[in-house]
């Protein structure tokens, strides 16, 4: 299948195909997400947390994110890859933020950049989509921003709250991106903001709405086994036979099961004489 492109995405989404989106963050997930046809895949600052084990998403940084965007950006044939910039990034000047989203094409060959917020974001936006790089837009909750705005928790409740989300994402779409991702919006809010729209929106906890869906990786397919957020549905539970595949192990060495002959290597019979006279007279000479 050849690699989709913006246009692509928008085709679909035209014809009435929503958008799959999930985060990615390594080789091997990559080439089995690729195989199994995900539509977009974003290599999330949430790496910070999902993979590092960072309580929020701040530590992420460039080079970091070059190195995860890389390996995923090399499993995706057909995917259209997102490098997701981290903090600070893009925020301390729109001239910063389109060398950074130029290392993520140029470094490691993606295919868009995301950055997070709307009306304050737009002189960002404008620069890195004038030097030619695709960007989605990311609204609601914004978790570089957690702090300012009270949490992790649902945005546009009120209706200047709402209000403003709708004012954003039309600002971000006049900045010239091609698609706004909406975290934890409500879902009335995202269907009227998608209705609005001329460009898609991809829905992470924020309703059916949308012009498109995404989930967190390691939510998707199980792999916290301490937490999972009420809009994410788990569909494998990858941590429990991991645990299972782990508890085998250590009990097949524990009582001697494994490795067993066949996970050994043989040596011919003639190489095998010479090591063993060698390995006698070594010890020989050293009593
Ligand atoms: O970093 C990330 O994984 C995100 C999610 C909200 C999709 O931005």
């Amino acid at each position: 299948m050849p690699k989709l492109t913006v246009p692509d995405l928008l085709t679909k989404v035209r014809e009435g195909t929503p958008l799959s989106m999930i985060t990615c963050y390594d080789y091997p997930s990559a080439r089995i997400i690729d195989r199994a046809g995900v539509d977009i895949v974003l290599v999330g600052d949430s790496v910070a947390m999902t993979v590092l084990g960072n309580p929020n998403t701040l530590p992420a940084t460039m080079d970091m994110m070059v190195v995860f965007a890389r390996a995923v950006a090399r499993g995706c044939e057909h995917a259209f890859v997102i490098g997701d910039m981290p903090y600070m990034s893009y925020q301390v000047s729109p001239s910063e933020a389109v060398r950074n989203a130029g290392r993520f094409m140029a470094e490691a060959g993606v295919d868009a950049v995301k950055l997070e917020g709307g009306r304050n974001m737009v002189e960002a936006v404008r620069s890195i989509v004038r030097a030619g790089i695709p960007v989605m837009g990311h609204l609601g909750l914004t978790p570089q921003s957690a702090s300012m705005i009270g949490g992790y928790k649902v945005q546009g409740r009120t209706g200047s709250a709402a209000i403003a989300l709708l004012e954003d994402a039309l600002a971000l779409q006049e900045a010239g991106v091609f698609s706004i991702l909406l975290e934890l919006v409500p879902a009335r809010v995202t269907e009227v903001i998608t209705e609005k729209l001329d460009v898609p929106t991809i829905s992470i906890g924020s309703g059916a709405g949308a012009s498109g869906h995404c989930q967190i990786f390691h939510d998707a397919i199980g792999m916290f086994e301490e937490f999972t957020p009420r809009h994410a549905k788990r569909y494998a539970d990858v941590g429990a036979t991991i645990r299972a595949a782990m508890e085998s192990f250590c009990q097949e060495i524990r009582d001697h099961t494994y490795p067993g002959p066949e996970h050994s290597f043989k040596i011919d019979r003639q190489a095998l004489q010479e090591f063993l006279t060698y390995a006698q007279k070594r010890t020989e000479g050293n009593s």
